[in-house]
This record gives structure tokens, sequence and C-alpha cells, in this order.
């Protein structure tokens, strides 16, 4: 196997560890910023495979990343099921607010297939355009966390729409978690078949809920999907990421069937790869604004998540998205210092 990060999904220590980071390609990189002022608005960039393979790729030129992933959003979904979205400058995404069995039953599955097909074209050019050791990694949104914005209409601050839904309407929202399963499991299995080497479930908004309703809406949706696609494509490594699950990123890792784990900004290393089973493969976690302050602040960081990481198969990454303000000259200091990652004992991190 040629791809460092696809051995690192299948279970190997490799070090330094593999490197890519969530939301690479955006609006920090100049060249990203002119591609999307050309394209107009952000759902004509996602859907027009020119530009969309291109803004994939702007990051592997510049940083030659271990993986791309593809350019879209997890919004594409309910997009492509026929339900309304619109980006709205400085707003983010701006939805309906579903609160009805009607709309659960407008949603049309019957539509994703030619909605989606420009976001395959996509995956299809990137992968021509990717060296062999670099792992193309399509994505989706896990059914609770788009659920969550179709519910919220939007961003939320405390989710009280929907974790309100889950706890009165059960079954209503169950529904809508089920029609997303369906439609997740089409959309990731037609992603694999267009190229993707790996595929990674976002799941932001997982630590919202209560561990009971974490139980029915995270994990089961999950093992749904992932024994899905592995009875579809069993050689297609999957990564989850339960953001802010806390110490249920354990039970998340052990139930769902992921061959890796995303963990995120605050999860103590040494705790939370403990809490992992030894075989599957863990991914993060450096804070994104020190990737933003640079310098020693920066290096502290690394030098931890690296110490956190050694010794079992693990890939670098960020705890969340990058932010539009990081310079991208801190992400290339970032880059050599991952790749001239030593190992290191215990005793030689306290010292330093
Ligand atoms: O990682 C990548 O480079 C691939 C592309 C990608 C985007 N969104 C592009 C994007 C991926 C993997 C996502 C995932 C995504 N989208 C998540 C899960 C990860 C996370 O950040 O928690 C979520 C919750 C969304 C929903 C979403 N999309 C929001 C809340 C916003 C607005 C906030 C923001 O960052 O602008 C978006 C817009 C979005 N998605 C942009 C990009 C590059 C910015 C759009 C622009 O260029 O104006």
């Amino acid at each position: 196997m040629t791809k460092p990060l696809l051995r690192v999904l299948a279970g190997e220590a490799v070090w330094p560890p593999p490197m890519w980071l969530m939301r690479q390609a955006g609006r920090y990189l100049p060249e990203y910023r002119e591609l999307r002022g050309q394209a107009g608005d952000f759902i004509s960039l996602c859907t027009t495979p020119k530009l969309a393979s291109e803004v994939t790729l702007q990051p592997i030129r510049r940083y030659g990343f271990d993986a791309a992933i593809l350019f879209s959003d997890i919004l594409m979904l309910p997009w492509a099921l026929g339900y309304g979205l619109a980006f709205r400058e400085g707003e983010g995404p701006v939805l309906p607010r579903l609160t009805t069995a009607q709309e659960v039953s407008a949603l049309n599955a019957g539509r994703v297939e030619a909605a989606i097909a420009p976001i395959l074209e996509t995956v299809q050019r990137t992968k021509a355009g990717l060296d062999p050791s670099t792992t193309l990694i399509g994505f989706a949104g896990s059914p609770f966390t788009v659920a969550c914005y179709m519910v919220e209409g939007g961003g939320s601050k405390d989710f009280a729409r929907i974790r309100g839904m889950a706890h009165a309407e059960p079954e209503l929202f169950k529904s809508l978690i089920d029609v997303l399963v369906d439609s997740t499991v089409e959309y990731l299995s037609a992603q694999i078949v267009a190229g993707a080497d790996a595929v990674m479930l976002f799941d932001s908004w997982a630590g919202v809920l209560s561990p009971r309703l974490f139980a029915l809406h995270v994990i089961e949706p999950t093992c749904r999907i992932v024994a899905a696609l592995r009875a579809r494509h069993p050689g297609t490594p999957i990564i989850g990421f339960p953001r802010l699950a806390g110490v249920l990123v354990g039970v998340y890792a052990e139930q769902t069937g992921v061959d890796a784990v995303a963990l995120d900004t605050g999860a103590e290393l040494s705790i939370a790869t403990g809490l992992v089973p030894a075989t599957v493969a863990t991914q993060g976690n450096l804070d994104p604004l020190s990737l933003v302050a640079g310098g020693e602040a920066l290096a502290a960081e690394v030098r931890c998540v690296l110490a956190g990481a050694q010794g079992r198969p693990h890939i670098f990454n960020l705890g969340h998205g990058i932010v539009p303000q990081t310079p991208p000259e801190h992400v290339a200091d970032l880059v050599k210092q991952v790749r001239a990652a030593e190992a290191f004992s215990p005793r030689r991190v306290l010292r330093n």
C-alpha cells in the first residue's frame, strides 16, 4: 500500500504521522479567494467540477499534504434532497426550519442521483490530478449534524430546537434521521465508486446530546451507515468525527465500527487514546487557533500532539476546521514541524 494515510487507517503506526487539515481548502488561501470570486456563490463553486476540483488541489500543491478532501459541504446532501439552502455572506448557512412530518416526507431521495452528479465528477477529476501517494477523502455530515442545521434553520448557540424535538417528538425525529441515514449511504457509496479512497463522517454537534440520545441518534445511525458501506465497499476505510463527545468517544470508537476517530481540540490525547481501542486509528487534534498564533505557541502545541499520538496509528490534523484568519506561512511551518518529528520518549517531552 503506497499511501501512508491508508496504512494508518489499516492500523499501522506510521511515523512521522501523515497529515492533512480540516477545511484545508478555503478562505485563508489567496488562490481560493480568487476562484471563489469567479464562481459567484458557494453552492455554484461546489457544483462546478472544474473549479471545485481545482480548489481541492490548491492546498495539496502548496503544502504537499498526505490527503486531499473533496471540496463540498455537508449541507449539499439536504440540498440534493430538495431542501432549501443558501449561504449568506457573514451569516453562514440558512435553511428552512423543519418542524413537521410533511416536511420529512417531502425530502426527495429520487432527485439525489442527478443533483450529486457534479460532485461525483469533482471526485473523478480530483483523483486524476493527485499523486498516487495522496489519499482522496470523500465526506458527508452525520445524520444528526445535518438534522441540526435542518431543524435549527442554520447554526445555533444551544441547539435547543433539535434537542427539544429529539426529546418531545421522538418519532418525527427518528423519521428524519432514517431518511438521512439512507441518503448518506447512497451519497458516500457514490463518492467511493467515483474514486474516494476513504470517507469521513463529520458529526460536529454530536456532543450536544445527552448520553441516552447520543446512543440513539449518533451511535446507532453511524453503525447503520458503517455496516452498509462495509457490505458494499469492504476495503474503504471510514473516519468518524464525533466532535465534543468527551468520554463517549471511546464508546463511539468501539461500537460504530469506524476505522479511525477524529479527536477535537479539547481531547487530552493520553486520556482519549486510552479510551479508543488500539486497532482504531486516531486523528487530530491541534488547536486551530495555535495555527493563527504561530511561532513558539504553535510549536509547543505541535509537540504535545506529537507526544500524545506517538506509538499508535495516528493522522496529524486539527481539532476543528482551519479558521480564515490563519496566515498561510504558519501552515508551511506546521508541515515542516510535523514532517521533522522524531520518535521521542515521554521524559524528553517533559524536559522540552
Ligand atoms: O475540509 C475541506 O477543506 C473540505 C470542504 C468542507 C467545507 N465544509 C467547505 C466550506 C468541509 C469538509 C465542510 C464540512 C462542514 N460544513 C461542517 C463539518 C465540519 C465543521 O466545521 O464542523 C459543517 C458543520 C459545515 C456547515 C457549514 N458550511 C458552515 C457552518 C459554514 C459557514 C461557516 C464558515 O466557515 O464559513 C459553511 C461554509 C463553508 N463550507 C465554507 C467552506 C470553505 C466557507 C464558504 C465561503 O467560502 O464563503
